[in-house]
């Protein structure tokens, strides 16, 4: 049997991936809203394919909870909570530490009748889950290796693939904290994959290093976005040049690549600003400088603001223009709008003066909530346009890929295009007299081949 400890992205795809295979999974959740939507089979945030599993298993294999006694009965428990950022920088462990005492204060009760293995799956800087296990020995006087085992298991998923990449990941990282714990984790996810019929890579090192593959894998992906953003203002600073097709130019050399290397308005999302940043400080107080966390950090802060840039460059003070904004989610096929760069940009045009119009696809709602009526809404892009100044495409949604020159030079009053990520052919909308248009990566001069 398997518990759940947190049922966000990671808890829940990981509680119904393991319980569509055939295992009895208790999900607990301190949310008891969410408990009670998962428990009517409706998941609390849109997912790809995470309906129908959770319809299948949910009241079979699958049983959700708000209290912990539930997993008095679980082998291995997977702690998923969230370790947000405090506004110092450092980690918030308080949702962790609150699920160790849950789970000690619980497990102290029948002391040794059971070997039980606590794996963390939360994203934790390099030697917590080490004092993790400590604390949990203090508070139920259980032995490490001896009554219960101890791992780190970071995640490597991706929002809107949720369910695929949880089972078929590239790898299964376990940190091992005590040998016996580590093995039965092993176990476990060999067994699943087997079941899956997935070849996983499963790779065991200490509980430090599977810690830092999680922040090194994020450092990385990010560096690979701002290198790309940081090179396509160069592009923007000189003639002639277009930044994808440097990309194409380069990621011809196989060490390079041209995957993830999109350049845009900056990276969002609920992962990797916030684990670059917590990366940074944690180098800053280890005495390491942390020279590429810090740059990759700065191109993407103030990547978003080009847009604003742009916009008061083509129309001069904001104070009363029309701003539109296409896409509020952090990427297309999600309505999660955590640290998305269309936010910042709408905090911008507001403190400007500017009367902003949003439309998207799913994330609509979540912005009203912070919002309120300080914006318009719209369910038509088309609509959204209409009699506007500037208009900037902040996420990729397909939809607005259906939207020609013809279109922003029809509706708008000044169009004024600004495309943040880059998926129109630049070559048709600068040939329109009627239209001003910036892009991410693109020379205002350009006289080269089209
Ligand atoms: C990211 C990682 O891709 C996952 O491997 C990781 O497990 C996860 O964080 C996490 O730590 O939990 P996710 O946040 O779902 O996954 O989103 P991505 O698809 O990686 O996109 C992140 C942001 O980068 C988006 O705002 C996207 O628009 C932007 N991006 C991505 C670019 O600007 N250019 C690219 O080439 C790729």
């Amino acid at each position: 049997m398997i518990g759940i400890v947190g049922l966000g992205f990671v808890g829940l795809s990981l509680a119904v991936a393991i319980a569509s295979k055939g295992y009895t999974v208790i999900g607990v959740d301190i949310d008891r809203g969410k408990v009670e939507l998962i428990r009517k089979g409706e998941p609390p945030f849109h997912e790809p394919g995470l309906r129908e599993v959770l319809g299948n298993t949910v009241g079979e294999k699958l049983h959700v909870s708000d209290d912990y006694r539930d997993l008095m009965d679980a082998d291995v428990v997977f702690i998923c909570v969230g370790t947000p950022t405090l506004p110092d920088g450092r980690q918030d462990r308080r949702a962790l530490e609150s699920a160790i005492h849950g789970l000690a204060e619980m497990y102290s009760e029948d002391r040794g009748k059971r070997f039980r293995v606590i794996a963390v799956k939360s994203t934790v800087l390099p030697g917590t889950t080490r004092e993790l296990a400590q604390t949990f020995s203090k508070l139920s006087g259980l032995r490490l290796g001896v009554d219960y085992g101890f791992a780190m298991n970071p995640e490597f998923l991706r929002e809107g693939r949720a369910l695929e990449d949880t089972l078929h990941p590239s790898r299964v990282v376990i940190g091992c904290v005590d040998d016996r714990g580590c093995r039965v984790v092993e176990e476990f996810y060999r067994e699943f994959y087997g079941r899956v019929g997935h070849d996983a890579r499963i790779l065991l090192m200490s509980a430090e290093e599977a810690e830092l593959v999680k922040y090194a894998s994020n450092l990385f992906l990010a560096t690979r976005i701002s290198y790309a953003n940081n090179l396509a203002r160069i592009c923007e600073a000189i003639d002639n040049c277009d930044i994808l097709r440097v990309l194409e130019g380069t990621g011809l050399d196989p060490r390079i690549g041209t995957h993830y290397l999109r350049p845009g308005l900056g990276y969002g999302g609920s992962c990797l600003p916030k684990d670059v940043k917590a990366l940074k400080h944690y180098m800053e107080e280890k005495r390491v400088d942390p020279a590429l966390p810090e740059a990759v950090d700065r191109i993407n802060e103030t990547q978003p603001l080009r847009a604003v840039q742009w916009l008061r460059e083509a129309l001069g003070s904001l104070e009363g223009k029309i701003i539109t904004v296409l896409g509020l989610a952090f990427k297309p096929g999600t309505d999660d709008i955590r640290d998305s760069v269309s936010l910042k940009i709408i905090n911008e045009l507001l403190e400007e003066g500017a009367a902003v119009r949003v439309h998207d696809l799913m994330a609509l709602k979540n912005v009203r909530r912070i919002y309120g009526d300080r914006l318009k809404y719209y369910d038509d892009p088309r609509e959204a346009l209409r009699g506007s100044d500037g208009a900037v495409v902040a996420t990729e949604w397909d939809i607005y890929r259906e939207l020609g020159p013809e279109d922003y030079a029809g509706l708008m009053r000044t169009p004024v295009v600004i495309d943040g990520r880059r998926i129109y052919d630049p070559w048709r909308f600068k040939g329109d007299s009627r239209i001003r248009f910036y892009a991410v990566g693109l020379s205002r001069r350009y006289s080269g081949p089209s």
